[in-house]
Order: structure tokens, then sequence, then C-alpha cells
């Protein structure tokens, strides 16, 4: 994917004035958060547990329908116009995606206005976006999630129809799955659209229940961004996808009702696991024990009970580390760094791996001297200057008015 510029996020008002100075009209402006998980990782496709909370960052798509049939898209981030019928910006740019063509940043939009114009969102006048977006990009935190999500909830606005958030975010991730190509689960998405404001979410994904988990008001959320992505994360993702889905197989074979990995225990992995390639094993255990620490990461949420949250946390890491292996040295490095600083309660790899960044629980008071300690500690340690984001848990998806 081309590099974007490192452009200053514009204010929202500024968002508003480049499209009308572009387009000639005004936009409505419409925002989606990028999200941290704080536990449950690669559980999300096989229909387990999730606790993530939407960020501070989040991406701002600014929309005006048109009626010439088409799509103007305008990338603050990566500074440049798109302008394309709607037919080339959607089934053409399908069409290249599929023959092997690199991901653009326009295939994100794309894909979420071919998956509204399937599910009968009428898109065929075209519109005029502005996009712009601060999510740390490459980072694990869903900025693509983002830019989906706002780009979604931009093009609803301009149509008469009310779709539920649930729906929202199957569309979008439906966009991300056969349009893009990245086969992730519910998870970004969802919390995109359905974050609150200082409180965690836990997802159920098979059914798409949440219920709110409220960050105790003595910690904070400290996001360590280790810098660096390994260029075989997207790869690594969809095999480990294929080897959670090969290990649920096996186990069916002997216990019918087993639909995803969401519903076997660890008794069924010590009677059949046997059966599974050692890495297949390895997978389903870490999918498995995930689950568990995520039900249990909610109880201790709804107690107050840090110490036992940072617990689960650090065991977590462990599993994601050695049973899904899915962290990599510098994720490591800031891991075991923030294990030794005071008011830490936990700390681990957060989203899909392979590098981006570490969740930290913190307590407020600690956490000037944390962000200092992890900053020293890491350029010490690796050479490499690390981003340190603060942030609160966030609202999802909203118009904005000016
Ligand atoms: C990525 C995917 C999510 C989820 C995480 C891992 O962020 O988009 O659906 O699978 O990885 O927990």
């Amino acid at each position: 994917m081309m590099k974007p510029k490192k452009v200053p996020m514009p204010t929202h008002a500024e968002i508003a004035a480049l499209h009308l100075a572009t387009f000639n009209v005004p936009g409505a402006l419409y925002a989606a958060p990028g999200r941290v998980n704080l536990i449950g990782e690669h559980t999300d496709y096989s229909d387990g547990f999730v606790m993530p909370a939407a960020i501070d960052f989040a991406a701002v798509v600014a929309i005006s329908p048109r009626t010439d049939g088409r799509i103007v898209a305008n990338s603050v981030n990566y500074e440049e116009l798109l302008d394309k019928t709607v037919h080339e910006f959607l089934d053409d740019d399908f069409a290249s995606l599929r023959a092997g063509r690199k991901v653009h940043w326009s295939d994100y939009p794309a894909g979420v206005i071919w998956a509204l114009r399937e599910h009968g969102v009428p898109v065929d006048n075209g519109f005029s976006l502005t996009i712009a977006g601060n999510v740390p990009l490459n980072a694990g935190l869903s900025s693509s999630g983002s830019v989906e999500v706002a780009t979604a909830i931009a093009v609803l606005g301009t149509t008469s129809l009310d779709l539920p958030p649930t729906k929202i975010a199957l569309l979008c991730q439906r966009a991300e799955n056969a349009f893009v190509g990245a086969n992730c689960g519910i998870m970004d998405q969802f919390v995109s659209c359905c974050g609150q404001q200082d409180n965690a979410v836990m997802i159920d994904c098979r059914w798409l229940e949440f219920q709110l988990a409220p960050i105790p008001p003595n910690v904070r959320i400290v996001i360590c961004n280790s810098m660096v992505r390994h260029s075989i994360a997207r790869g690594e993702f969809n095999s480990r996808r294929a080897e959670i889905e090969h290990g649920a197989d096996i186990l069916r074979k002997h216990r019918p009702e087993i639909m995803a990995l969401r519903d076997a225990t660890l008794a069924d992995l010590n009677k059949w696991g046997s059966e599974m390639p050692p890495n297949v094993l390895k997978r389903c255990r870490h999918v498995i024990t995930e689950n568990a620490r995520v039900l249990a990461a909610a109880d201790a949420f709804r107690v107050s009970n840090l110490t036992h949250f940072g617990e689960l946390m650090r065991q977590a890491h462990i599993s994601l580390r050695d049973d899904f292996e899915a962290s990599c040295k510098e994720i490591d490095i800031l891991v075991a760094l923030a294990g030794k600083q005071p008011g830490c309660f936990g700390a681990r790899l957060t989203g899909g791996g392979f590098g981006g960044c570490t969740v930290n629980l913190v307590a407020a008071a600690n956490v000037a001297a944390f962000t200092e300690a992890m900053r020293a500690g890491y350029q010490e340690a690796t050479g490499i200057t690390p981003e340190i984001y603060t942030s609160r848990a966030s609202n999802g998806a909203h118009a904005i008015t000016l």
C-alpha cells in the first residue's frame, strides 16, 4: 500500500471547509473510532468473546450526494483525489484487487459502498467524499475499520435508511472479507459502531450482543506503539484462521454440536487434540483458554479487581505469544518492560499481532512516569522511538454537528 504523507489531522471545521472548497457543496460529517482490545485476541472469528474499547483516534468522512454517477474521493492522509464512475470505483476496483493488485486506501471506502449496494442501499448516483483520519496506520488499532464504519454511516446518512449498528458492522466486515480480501472477524467494526465513553465493550461474537464493562476511574489505557509491523502479518492472519477452522472440524467429528471453537472445552482438546497437527492444537488451546479469560476479565472489571484483570492480561499475552505465535521480539520487549513499571496492572499485545501495539492498564497517578520509562527503555533496547498514547474509551460512530 502507498505510504500516507505525515499530515496533521485537520479539525472537523477544516474538513468541512476542505470539502466545500473541493466540491463546491457543503458535506455532512461523520466520525468512527479505531479500537484497542483489552483482552480476547483471535477469538472473534470462532464465535467467541472479546473486550475492546473504542479510542480517541478516528476517521472522519465528509459526504455530499452527486447526480452524475461518479464517486469522487479525496484522501487527506494520502493527498490523493480519485474521480471515477461508480462502476469503475466499485466493480473494476473489485476485479483488479481479485487479480492480485495491492491494497490501496480507496479499497476500504469502495468495499463498503459495494457491500451497501449489495444490501440494496442506493449508491448509483454517486458521492463526493473527503476522508481523513488519525488512527495510527498498520499499528493494530483498526484504522481500516474506522474508515469503513465512517464511510458506511456517511453513505447511509444520504438515504432514509436506518440500519442497526450490528448490521452496519456486518456490512463493513463483509467489505473487508469479500472486497479487500482480509478475513477479519467482527470485533473492530462492531466496537467502532457500538463503543461507549469510559467503557470497554464485552462482545459475544456469536450472537452479536454486548455488555458494557465500565473502566474503573482510577486507571488509564496506555497504548505503546512498537512502530514495527512485520510484513507476514496479513498472510499469517489468514493461515491462523484456517488452522482454527481445521481444529474445530476435527473436534466436530466427535461432538457434532461444536459449531465453532467457542463451543469447545479444554477437556475436548485433551481428548482429541492428539488428532490435530501440533500447531493446530496450540492455536485451538489459545482460543479456548482466551475465551475463558475474557469472561473472567469481565467479572474482574465488574468488581474493580484490577490486579486480577492484569494477571489475566499477562496470561493472555503468554498464550498469544507461545500458543498462537502472533507476537514478535519488539512487542515482547514492550510487555516485559511494562511488567516492571510501578502502577502497571497488566500489559499485552493488542490486535492482530506480528508488531503493532501493546495495551497497558496503568494507575492514573503513574501514567507520566510509565510513559517516560517505556519510551526510554524501548529506545535503549531496540533503537526505535515508540509512540505512546493515553486514550480514554470513547463513543462509537456518530454524525458530527459543527
Ligand atoms: C484483527 C481483526 C479482528 C480480530 C483481531 C485479533 O484486528 O480485524 O477481527 O480477529 O485481529 O483479535
